[in-house]
């Protein structure tokens, strides 16, 4: 199983972020993890498609997965799609139709994902499972980096993980909000392969020795 470290730049330095992107990606990141909150979905307003065009004209190649914590979501999922994006992720209550605003993703030749608060049901995954290439399960409540994990969030990672293999689909897990050295492993042993990691990476030193310690601990885990 490839497990893949996202790497949220919302802890980065946004007056380097190019640097910090490579810096990162150079540390062993597989992705990069852009976080969109439009100051309405959360309380908090971070960036938009321009940047994420300037991180491709500055020569970032590897994957961005666009987490989209807006409402409403599709001139975004269009904008981001020509902004460069990869992935785009968005939270099934911020569309009034879920199955339009996912194909607009496939349309545009991304993949395609759902995030669930903790109180948002899997349901969403039962109904939607043959547009998705990854559902988001976030740890935390969406709109600020350096939250503590929500235990719970464990059992629910288990349960999107059984369901999906019940459905004989092929779609990961991530998960996002407050991953750490401490947990990585049992998040790891839960189900999910894609892990975001924003203050746990860019509030240290040496990216590289935080990244090359995340890889031990899923080895270990
Ligand atoms: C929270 C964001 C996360 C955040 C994670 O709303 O979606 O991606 O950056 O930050 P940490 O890893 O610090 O919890
Ligand atoms: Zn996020």
């Amino acid at each position: 199983m490839t497990c893949l470290l996202s790497a949220s730049i919302l802890s980065a330095n946004f007056a380097t972020l190019g640097k910090e992107c490579e810096d990162v990606l150079k540390a062993g990141a597989d992705r990069i993890h852009f976080d969109v909150m439009d100051n309405h979905y959360v309380p908090n307003l971070t960036i938009g498609p321009l940047v994420c065009q300037a991180l491709r004209n500055y020569g970032i190649k590897a994957e961005i997965d666009v987490h989209l914590m807006t409402q409403p979501v599709d001139r975004l999922i269009e904008d981001f799609a020509k902004a460069g994006a990869s992935v785009i992720t968005f939270h099934p209550e911020a569309t009034d139709n879920i199955t339009h605003s996912l194909s607009l993703i496939k349309k545009h030749h991304c993949k395609a994902g759902l995030a669930f608060n903790p109180t948002t049901s899997l349901h969403y995954l039962d109904n939607h499972k043959d547009q998705l290439d990854e559902i988001l399960i976030m740890s935390v409540n969406p709109g600020f980096a350096g939250q503590a994990f929500i235990p719970e969030s464990i059992d629910k990672i288990k349960l999107a993980k059984n369901m999906i293999h019940e459905h004989k689909k092929n779609i990961a897990i991530a998960v996002d909000g407050g991953i750490k050295l401490d947990n990585i492993d049992k998040v790891a042993k839960a189900g999910a392969t894609i892990f975001v990691a924003g203050s746990a990476i860019f509030k240290t030193k040496n990216y590289k020795t935080t990244i090359n310690a995340f890889r031990k601990a899923l080895l270990a885990g």
